[in-house]
């Protein structure tokens, strides 16, 4: 009986092991992809990030981006796990909402929104950056 329970205590031992090894570098990609910028979150006015949820949906950011895993877009979730939110964080992510762009996340590029008020912007930017 001895050697079964040692040859299975082995194979649980090694299945653990090569999982270890595995979240390590699952973390290490994720790190790599998010870069996070070091600061504190500044309070914002909870009817600001209410505006900015509503608005979200009514303007079909949903169609590239989710909240959770990357889609055509970043997760909204890694966006704000990479900024405080900082008004200086919230004024540039408003910037590239309504200008577009690209470099920030890989290849894609986000297609302007020029439709949107600097305000607008504001509140979505805010309201992604509070999802953490
Ligand atoms: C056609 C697809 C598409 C649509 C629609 C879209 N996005 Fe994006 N968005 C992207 C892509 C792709 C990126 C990554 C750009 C990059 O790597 O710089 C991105 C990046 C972002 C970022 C992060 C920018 C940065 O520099 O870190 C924010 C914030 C954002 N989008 C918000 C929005 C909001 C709000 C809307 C709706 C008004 C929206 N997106 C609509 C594709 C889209």
């Amino acid at each position: 009986m001895g050697w079964k329970y040692v040859l299975i205590s082995l194979v649980v031992f090694s299945a653990f092991a090569c999982q270890q090894k595995e979240t390590e570098s699952d973390e290490t990609a994720t790190k790599d992809y998010i870069r996070p910028i070091p600061g504190q979150d500044e309070p914002v006015d909870p009817e600001i990030l209410d505006k900015g949820e509503v608005l979200i949906s009514y303007n079909a950011c949903y169609d590239c981006h989710k909240k959770d895993g990357r889609f055509k877009g970043p997760a909204y979730r890694d966006i704000a796990k990479r900024y405080p939110r900082k008004q200086v964080y919230i004024d540039l992510l408003a910037q590239k909402i309504i200008a577009g762009g690209t470099g920030s996340w890989g290849n894609p590029i986000m297609p302007p929104h020029p439709k949107l008020t600097q305000e607008e912007a504001i509140a979505m930017a805010s309201y992604i950056l509070s999802l953490k």
